[in-house]
């Protein structure tokens, strides 16, 4: 197997910027859900989520190369590939996102939606306790994918023996050339 590392730009400014708007976005509706006082802080880090993931939609579409879904839109063969790689323990490396990260993503982008679209129903008084339940389970299924997802960061980063979150951050990945997938 050849160890050998390449340096490759991965995440563009745009992409790096949205992920961590999100996760302050996702951050403070969570932690202000509960508050009367704070009930408009909670309603502007919903806008803001809604907005974020507005533009991430759009910048799937005209991105940079692994921030388009083309580059990472997860069929349940390349899932079902990946799962099988992981239990061989010979993993399939992608520069971008993996297909089970991916499906998290997805999840998170959806979930993220309706939980904007039902919050906002609910401070405009439509829907009644449907809407309320609604806006309830969306958040905390978006939670528990959080959970999924950043535990999934963490392995793939171990698995890889690569820095995702430094990636993230930087938007440059350290490539060794294994197994390569995607
Ligand atoms: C501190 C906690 C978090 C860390 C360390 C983290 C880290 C990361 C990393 C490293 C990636 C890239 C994964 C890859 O290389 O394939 C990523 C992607 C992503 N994360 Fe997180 N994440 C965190 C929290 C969150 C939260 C709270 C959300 C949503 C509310 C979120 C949503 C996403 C999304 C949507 C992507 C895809 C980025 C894109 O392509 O635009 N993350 N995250």
């Amino acid at each position: 197997m050849q160890t050998d590392t390449q340096a490759v730009r991965v995440w563009d400014l745009p992409t790096r910027l949205f992920h961590w708007s999100l996760v302050a976005s996702f951050a403070t509706a969570f932690l202000t859900a509960e508050s009367e006082k704070l009930r408009d802080v909670h309603v502007l880090a919903g806008y803001s989520l809604a907005g974020l993931i507005a533009f991430r939609l759009l910048w799937g579409f005209v991105g940079g190369a692994h921030a388009r879904f083309a580059d990472f839109l997860p069929t349940p063969r390349k899932v079902f590939d990946y799962l099988t790689s992981l239990m061989n323990g010979e993993p399939q490396h992608y520069v971008g996102h993996n297909p089970a990260g991916a499906v998290a993503i997805f999840a998170l982008l959806g979930l993220g939606l309706v939980a904007a679209a039902s919050g906002w129903a609910v401070y405009e008084d439509m829907g009644g306790h449907f809407m309320e339940e609604l806006h309830e389970v969306a958040a905390n299924g978006m939670m528990a994918v959080v959970v999924i997802h950043i535990a999934g960061v963490i392995v793939s980063s171990w698995l890889h023996r690569e820095n995702l979150v430094k990636a993230m951050v930087t938007g440059w990945k350290n490539i060794r050339n294994e197994n390569p997938a995607g």
